[in-house]
């Protein structure tokens, strides 16, 4: 999964300098990239740790001692690569800001509620379809100050790894019809609309469960003329 190895169709990956995203100015190079021997220094992403996966690291509704607020859903889909094939085994991590649209993390100072009970992080491994499942809030839309009133849409942060750390990638998920997506450089940042598209997810009725929670489906192709638009291709 290197970048090397996939065929990238234009405008379907967002670029690394994009002038209306101003908060990415000063994380886009401005000289020509060196390439350097693989190290962990431009990670992107919260690094979760190497123990074991836990019973409850795929539902976030049950990582504390009460329920988060806000709308419980589903969200599932399977890892592909470019001939639709499953990839298994894939280690799939989420982060994601609360309900209310905020982040449990030190540098998030929107004045909106956090929730004692959601730490937004997630992770699980792909079964032998490439098929992930996670149970978690819907996450608010949060402003960023990139300019005046920017607001981002509601969004899920994922990482996936290949099959060394030096293969993961990082991408994020959006939902049905959002109305913030026409305002938002980050979304438009990925220029050809079918690729856009590829990171919503879609509401499914049959991942919903009844009395329970809506289903989102999100399928991430990992490169080839489907893949799903990265942020980083390490
Ligand atoms: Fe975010």
């Amino acid at each position: 999964m290197s970048a090397g190895s996939r065929r990238i169709v234009e405008g379907s990956q967002p670029p690394l300098t994009y002038p209306p995203y101003k908060s990415g100015a000063l994380r886009s190079p401005t000289r020509p990239l060196i390439k350097l021997a693989g190290d962990f220094s431009d990670f992107a992403a919260p690094v979760y740790g190497y123990h074991a996966i836990g019973e409850t690291d795929a539902d976030l509704t049950r990582q504390h001692a009460g329920e988060p607020l806000g709308e419980r859903i589903i969200v599932s889909g399977r890892v592909l690569d470019e001939d639709g094939r499953p990839v298994r085994n894939t280690l799939v991590e989420l982060w994601q800001a609360n309900a209310a649209g905020r982040y449990t993390h030190v540098v998030d100072n929107h004045p909106a509620p956090l929730d004692p009970n959601f730490t937004g992080a997630g992770r699980t491994i792909t079964d032998d379809d490439g098929r992930y499942r996670f149970v978690t809030i819907k996450p608010g839309a949060y402003p960023w100050r990139n300019h005046t009133n920017a607001w981002r849409p509601a969004h899920i942060h994922f990482s996936l790894f290949g099959e060394s750390f030096l293969s993961r990638l990082v991408t994020q998920m959006y939902f049905p019809a959002d109305p913030l997506f026409a305002f938002d450089p980050m979304f438009q940042s990925v220029r050809d609309e079918s690729a856009r598209q590829r990171m919503v997810s879609q509401f499914d009725l049959s991942l919903t469960e009844p009395e329970w929670a809506l289903g989102y489906r999100f399928d991430i192709v990992l490169r080839g003329r489907n893949s799903t638009p990265f942020e980083a291709r390490t």
